[in-house]
C-alpha cells in the first residue's frame, strides 16, 4: 500500500521509504526505524515526534508507553480518572483523554497537545530509544510503561487486527510475530526491556507496571500511579474510598459498558478501528484457548531465552 498522504507523511515520505522493510501479513509495510520495527505509516509519526515534540514548561508531562494491546487504553483510564479525580470518562473514550502521540503528530494536529492541560497526558508505542531525548532526558517528564504476558498480548492483537478487513492477518503470522520481528514495536523484548532498565535506573522517572499485577492488586496499582504523578491520594481521598472508585470506574465491565467505548469508531493513525474492540475479555491466560501446550512452551523459552540475565521476569 502507498504510504498515506498525510503532513507530516508528505515530509517524512522519502526518508521512510529508504528504511529496511519487511512484510507482515497486512497490506501496510513494516519499516526499521533506529532499532524498531514498526508499520510504516506509525514511523512517520515516530519521526514528527522526534522533529516536533515540545516539552511542557512546567515540568508535568506524562506519556504512557506500551506494545500494542498490552492494557493501553485501561492505563490511560486509570492514570486520567487518577489524575483529573473526577469520572468524565463516562462520556469519553480513553483514547479521546490521552491520545496517541504518533496519531497527533502523524496527522500535523500538535495544537492538540499545545492546549492540553497540565498534567499533560500522553501516549505512545514508540520503543524507548525511538523517543527524543526532550522526553527521556527530560527530568520534568515522566513516563509510564505497561506490558503484559506477550502470549495474552498475541491472542488480544489477532482479535483486534482482525476487526479491520483491510488488516486482517492469519492466526499463524500473528502468533509467529515475536521470533519472525513483525510485532509492531519489535524486537518486542528490546522494547520491554529498554523501558524496564530505565524504571530501574531512574525509579522517579520510569514506572514500569504489568497488566497481570494491575489486575491483582488494583489498589497497590494505581496509589503507586498516582504518587509517582505527583498526585498521591491523601488520608481523607482513600478514606472516603476514591480509590475505590476510580477502580470500579475504570473496571473492564465499566468501561465496556460506556456509551464512549460500544459505539462508533475512530481513527488510530490510519487505521479505523471500531471503538468497542478495545474492550474484548479483558482477562489474564485467554490464550489456552488457542494454541497447544508446545506451542506455548516454545514461545515461553524462546523469550526466556531473550530474557537470560537480565533481571526481568513477566
Ligand atoms: P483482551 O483482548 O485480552 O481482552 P490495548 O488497550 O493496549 O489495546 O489492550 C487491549 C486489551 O486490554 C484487551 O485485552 C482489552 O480487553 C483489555 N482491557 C481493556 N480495558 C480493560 C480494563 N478496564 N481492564 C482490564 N483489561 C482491559
Amino acid at each position: 500500500a502507498a504510504i498515506p498522504s498525510q503532513p507530516a507523511a508528505e515530509e517524512y515520505r522519502d526518508i521512510v521509504a529508504a528504511l529496511p522493510s519487511r512484510l507482515h501479513g497486512t497490506p501496510q509495510r513494516m519499516r526499521l526505524y533506529q532499532g524498531t520495527w514498526f508499520r510504516e505509516d506509525w514511523v512517520l509519526g515516530f519521526i514528527a515526534i522526534q522533529r516536533h515534540f515540545v516539552p511542557r514548561e512546567d515540568g508535568s508531562d506524562v506519556v504512557l508507553a506500551s506494545l500494542p494491546k498490552c492494557g493501553t487504553t485501561w492505563l490511560k483510564a486509570l492514570v486520567f480518572a487518577t489524575a483529573a479525580r473526577a469520572h468524565p470518562l463516562l462520556r469519553l473514550n480513553p483514547h479521546d483523554c490521552i491520545p496517541f502521540m504518533e496519531a497527533v503528530y502523524f496527522a500535523g494536529d500538535e495544537a492538540r497537545l499545545d492546549a492540553a492541560p497540565s498534567p499533560r497526558l500522553m501516549s505512545t508505542h514508540a520503543s524507548f530509544t525511538v523517543l527524543p531525548a526532550s522526553i527521556t532526558e527530560n527530568p520534568g517528564c515522566k513516563i509510564i510503561y505497561i506490558c503484559r504476558q506477550p502470549k495474552d498480548m498475541l491472542i488480544s492483537f489477532w482479535h483486534f487486527i482482525n476487526r479491520s478487513k483491510s488488516n486482517a492477518m492469519s492466526f499463524s503470522d500473528v502468533w509467529e510475530s515475536i521470533p519472525k520481528g513483525t510485532y509492531f514495536g519489535s524486537p518486542i523484548w528490546e522494547h520491554i526491556l529498554e523501558y524496564w532498565k530505565a524504571s530501574q535506573e531512574k525509579p522517579d522517572k520510569v514506572l514500569f507496571l504489568k497488566y497481570e499485577e494491575i489486575l491483582r492488586d488494583p489498589v497497590k496499582n494505581v496509589e503507586k500511579i498516582a504518587e509517582f504523578i505527583g498526585q498521591p491520594f491523601s488520608d481523607v481521598e482513600k478514606e472516603a474510598g476514591i480509590v475505590e472508585s476510580i477502580i470500579d470506574l475504570c473496571s473492564f465491565q465499566s468501561l465496556k459498558a460506556s456509551g464512549a467505548n460500544n459505539a462508533g469508531f475512530r481513527r488510530v493513525v490510519n487505521v479505523e478501528v471500531p471503538n468497542e474492540s478495545f474492550f474484548r475479555k479483558g482477562t489474564v491466560g485467554d490464550w489456552v484457548n488457542y494454541v497447544t501446550p508446545e506451542m506455548a512452551e516454545n514461545l515461553d523459552n524462546f523469550l526466556a531465552d531473550k530474557f537470560r540475565g537480565s533481571g526481568f521476569s513477566f
